[in-house]
């Protein structure tokens, strides 16, 4: 009995250990990013209970231990510690020849030599020898597989000395928990420095000493919906403990502090350093501010000198951020403390800047000077600290494009480039707005950050080195989750390390693609959520025909396999594959999702799949005319739309003579738009629209309560050729921190036949 107990034990293990090597994703190598120099050999080296690890000079003891407690967590092996290299032995070497943060790894049959000239470089070493063992290396919880490392030689080191990654906790707040999650997912992919956004107009996270009203009033706020968000900020604590955990990974994290715009969140408590004098309330809604520092005012270099001291002794960081974008001038034109200070300065508008401009430039000059002569630090800041001439040793964050980078590093500073026009705004969709969630607007993909080029191609040898680096950003406005967060993140994160790691001639799409599934396995094993293509092509929320059948044409981003079911079930990893054309008979409820490598689904698309006859037209003539009622107050849904009292009623000729512009967040309430509209052929008619409802021939084919945005809700019906009845209800308030009347009020339509949309 005990033999045959031991047998099953025997062969389960053995069968567990073959299912996880031939896992298509543990196929062949591979690393990301893409190493400098990699030869692959022929064999493998086996780590087993017997292998032990050899520190040359003894000074890789944390390194080394590194490796050991990860081999041992998922119960692979105990290694002990041997004085000398023998055969089966790991080997940790010092090499002065490395570059900074470079290292070596040589692996034969008998041992894996590891070398480097820093503890950085070692740290990069034992990523990579993780990277190539079987992704289920990354399983917090035992499993067993054989540890088989392949013959190999891999000499490498990045391309850029800066990789980074910013997370904006001011929209939404991250805890110290939910940040060391992505910390230890950055060192995986050898980013480099973590860049918190810690004050905005929406929320001031760090508590400050001296200052502990900053927390108090603006570490909590009122949101667009009448609810409380937080207290939420980092204690000192939390930072160190942040801090300390960042740098046992390689992770410098720099700290910005918004300064002289971005900046309610200090002028709640301190509303006299502002040109109008408050006072201020949180802001509910995203977007710029007017209100902002008072640069006329000396106490506001006073407040910020005490703040940035504190935040510098927390942060070892040689960096510190101190924000600069953004800027509304407006009341600096008027405030006469601001004037007084231009009229000291003998500030006159040049040809290039206004005065405004000149005073932040004076503004972001003396708090570099603080940062570099008093804090010893190096001072980073968004590109508008071009603006008005920069300071000397300023670093520039290009952020727009890589057209102020490109200038900034002619000029001979360092830039950054975080170039919002390539895709580095990790806030965009990462698909088609009408599948994915809600976001910045534009879309940002996988490949986009991929393949993007840090050196711009006009800068001349001499001035291509002040590229320093790549920085990819996720502002939080539209991630109030961390779930949401990750899948923002990931896997785009994965390819900026690429881009700031590898050089251009060892970057491969298609190869990356292939080395991104083992990755995203490793992610799935550390409960890191990502992005999977969604299925688009299709983009309404039903597919409506008229004849016997209809086909379906979905596509999706990185062209992976779909898979999709009818019969009203979720699809699984084993339900049928899409065709390229899918043709339907009758009616039906069509999921679909795509199919990651390791088998994971992507979020369910469900399309309503219709057949209907087309809707008889009106008799009669269309007046073109639209009727539109008006009433006040907050309407929140159906419910709240259906007990209107409307106080005025008036017609207009069309949409634009009562649109967005004659609306105001702050005074919420409804207009419905009722009336008919002509059209000119007979069939299947798609409409788009940012209205809460969309009412089409008596049916209503949208109802989008929770928000509004570029026309996010595609929806088709069949109407005969001639006139058809349409009401429009638009809810004027902030959702999700967004006002609706920021966006058109209209309804568009394509025609059976295609073509452009046709506003109504
Ligand atoms: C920024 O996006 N305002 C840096
Ligand atoms: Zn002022």
């Amino acid at each position: 009995m005990k033999k045959y107990v031991i047998y099953c034990l025997l062969f389960s293990f053995v069968s567990c250990q073959m299912q996880i090597e031939e896992k298509e994703y543990n196929r062949g190598i591979h690393i990301i990013p893409q190493p400098l120099q990699l030869e692959v050999g022929v064999g493998t080296f086996d780590i087993n209970a017997s292998t032990t690890i050899v520190l040359e000079d003894n000074i890789w003891e944390d390194e080394a231990g590194w490796l050991k407690d990860k081999l041992e967590c998922v119960g692979c092996c105990k290694l002990s510690f041997a004085d000398r290299p023998a055969e089966n032995s790991i080997l940790f070497k010092t090499n002065e020849n490395l570059e900074k943060e470079g290292y070596e790894i040589v692996v034969d049959e008998k041992r894996v030599s590891l070398s480097a000239a820093t503890e950085a470089g070692m740290f990069y070493a034992i990523q990579t020898l993780l990277q190539l063992l079987p992704a289920e290396i990354e399983s917090p919880v035992p499993v067993p597989f054989g540890l088989s490392v392949p013959v190999v030689r891999i000499v490498d080191h990045p391309r850029f000395r800066y990789r980074g990654l910013m997370i904006d906790v001011c929209r939404h707040f991250f805890s110290v928990e939910e940040l060391k999650k992505q910390i230890s997912v950055m060192a995986m992919l050898k980013l480099n420095y973590l860049h918190l956004h810690l004050t905005d107009n929406q929320g001031w996270r760090i508590a400050i000493d001296k200052y502990p009203q900053l927390v108090e009033c603006s570490a909590i706020q009122e949101t667009y919906n009448g609810e409380m968000y937080g207290p939420y900020y980092y204690t000192k604590e939390d930072i160190k403990e942040l801090v300390e955990y960042a740098s046992r990974h390689h992770i410098e994290v720099i700290p910005e502090i918004e300064f002289p715009g971005h900046s309610l969140s200090a002028l709640i408590p301190f509303p006299e350093l502002s040109c109008m004098g408050g006072p201020f309330k949180s802001e509910q809604v995203f977007g710029v501010e007017e209100n902002v520092f008072c640069v006329g005012n000396d106490s506001v270099f006073v407040l910020m000198e005490n703040i940035l001291k504190e935040v510098a002794e927390l942060f070892p960081s040689r960096y510190l951020h101190i924000g600069g974008d953004e800027c509304v001038k407006r009341y600096w034109k008027t405030c006469p403390r601001c004037q007084a200070l231009a009229k000291r300065l003998g500030l006159k508008p040049t040809g290039e800047h206004s005065v405004e401009e000149q005073l932040q430039s004076y503004a972001i000059k003396r708090m570099e000077r603080f940062v570099s002569d008093t804090l010893g630090k190096r001072m980073l800041g968004w590109e508008e600290i071009l603006e008005g001439g920069l300071p000397e040793d300023a670093t520039v964050m290009s952020w727009k494009g890589t057209e102020s980078g490109a200038k900034a590093a002619a000029m001979g500073h360092d830039v950054i480039m975080a170039s919002m026009a390539d895709g580095l705004y990790l806030c965009a969709a990462q698909g088609a707005d009408e599948v994915e969630p809600a976001a910045m607007g534009g879309q940002s993909y996988l490949k986009d950050v991929y393949e993007f080029e840090p050196v711009s191609e006009g800068l001349s040898d001499e001035h291509k080195h002040y590229v320093v680096g790549a920085q990819a950003c996720l502002w939080s406005e539209w991630t109030s989750s961390v779930d949401l967060l990750e899948y923002m993140l990931y896997p785009r994160a994965v390819a900026l390390a690429e881009t700031a790691w590898s050089l251009p001639e060892n970057k491969d799409w298609v190869d990356f693609q292939r080395r991104l599934e083992n990755m995203q396995a490793r992610l799935d094993l550390r409960g890191v959520n990502y992005h999977i293509p969604m299925p688009e092509g299709e983009l309404t929320t039903n597919k409506v025909f008229t004849a016997d059948s209809v086909v379906l044409e979905f596509t999706n981003s990185r062209s992976l396999p779909m898979v999709y079911t009818v019969d009203g079930t979720d699809p699984d990893a084993d339900s049928p594959c899409l065709p390229e054309r899918l043709v339907l008979q009758s009616s039906c409820v069509l999921k679909v999702c795509t199919k990651a490598g390791s088998g994971k689904l992507s979020p369910v698309r469900l399309v309503n799949v219709e057949k209907q006859t087309a809707v008889p037209a009106l008799q009669g003539g269309c007046s073109g005319q639209i009727h539109l009622k008006l009433a006040s107050g907050l309407f929140k849904n159906e419910e709240d739309y259906a007990k209107a009292r409307f106080e005025k009623d008036t017609v207009i000729r069309s949409f634009s003579c009562y649109n967005r512009d004659k609306f105001d967040f702050k005074t919420p309430g409804l207009a419905v738009y009722t009336g008919e509209f002509q059209v000119p052929e007979t069939g299947v008619y798609t409409f788009r629209s940012n209205a809460d409802e969309l009412w089409i021939a008596g049916s209503r084919l949208i109802y989008n309560p929770t928000s509004s945005r570029f026309y996010e809700k595609k929806t088709q019906i069949a109407l005969e050729k001639g006139i058809h009845p349409f009401k429009l209800v638009f809810s004027n308030r902030l959702k999700e921190g967004f006002a609706s009347c920021w966006y058109p009020i209209d309804f568009q339509y394509l025609l059976p036949s295609g073509g452009e949309w046709v506003k109504k």
